[in-house]
């Protein structure tokens, strides 16, 4: 039965790109996709914190192929060419990309600058769909039915129902990435290219700090979870591997928020 399990669930072989992998949940995500067995490669944009990142993946988990990274800054187009072209450069074939990189804005109704929604848009929008875009040659080159290629944009429980006060740009950005995952996930289909959202409530990570880290806010939003706590980093793992490691989902905007959505 183990034997049977692993290599129903097994990532050998496959190369995964994990842009905003370098914190929080995209590093959640490339620790379990290296405990898979895949090639993991990480995206951030400072590169000193892209090396220790990578170092200390390498160092806990020991597997083999071991954690690269491209440093790139994914908010604008320039920073995006950068990336294609070091990815190409590397490897002729990309099985799993994951549209990780985010950023929110908060500011009262009132004085929320418009510019608030264009970056947050052009990083949670635009770029996943520039970089899928220029990424399809790499993704169609390793896929076939049984084993297709696969587009993993993370949304969020916050672009499902409201979260967050005084982010007005965030939640919008997030259904709009959501409504892009089932556009492609249709147009893709048949280049065997499958594409789902993984919609996360609440996870530990830079930007969630501020409720994570301060214990009596940490303790009152858990209790408002209904199953009374944080996500867990086995939690990424166990829905991300289920994911990528199949081949019928595709258009699926899985919400792994403990029942916040309820
Ligand atoms: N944490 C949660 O509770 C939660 C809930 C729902 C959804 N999400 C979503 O999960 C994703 C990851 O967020 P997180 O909470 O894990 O936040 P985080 O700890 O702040 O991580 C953000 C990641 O994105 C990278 N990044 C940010 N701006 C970038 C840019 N311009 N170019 C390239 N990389 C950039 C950061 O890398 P560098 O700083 O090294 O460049 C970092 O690796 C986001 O899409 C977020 O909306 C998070």
């Amino acid at each position: 039965m183990k034997t049977c399990l692993n290599s129903l669930f097994s990532l050998e072989g496959r190369t995964a790109l994990i842009t905003g992998g370098t914190s929080g949940i995209g590093l959640m995500m490339a620790r379990s996709l290296m405990l898979a067995g895949a090639r993991v490669i990480l995206v951030g944009r400072n590169p000193e914190n892209c090396q220790q990142k990578i170092s200390e993946l390498n160092d806990t988990i020991r597997t083999s192929p071991t954690a690269e990274f491209i440093s790139a800054d994914l908010s604008s187009e320039e920073g995006l060419d950068i990336l294609v072209t070091k990815l190409i450069s590397r490897t002729e074939k990309l099985s799993i990309l994951i549209n990780n990189a985010g950023m929110t804005a908060h500011s009262p109704l009132g004085t929320y600058p418009g510019s608030h929604f264009d970056d947050i848009m052009a990083l949670n929008v635009k770029t996943p769909f520039l970089l899928a875009q220029a990424l399809l040659p790499q993704l169609k080159a390793n896929a076939t039915a049984g084993r297709p290629s696969h587009i993993i944009n993370t949304g969020s429980i916050g672009g499902i129902v409201h979260t967050t006060p005084d982010s007005f740009a965030y939640g919008p950005s997030k259904a709009a990435l959501h409504h892009m995952t089932k556009v492609l996930a249709k147009r893709l289909a048949s280049d065997h290219i499958l594409v789902n959202a993984l919609a996360p409530g609440l996870f530990p990570s830079k930007m969630s700090a501020w409720i994570t880290e301060d214990p009596s806010t940490l303790d009152s939003v858990s209790q408002q979870i209904p199953v009374g706590r944080i996500g867990h980093p086995d939690d990424i793992a166990r829905a991300l591997i289920a994911l990528v490691s199949g081949s019928y989902q595709t258009g699926t905007i899985v919400a792994l928020d403990g029942g916040m959505a309820l």
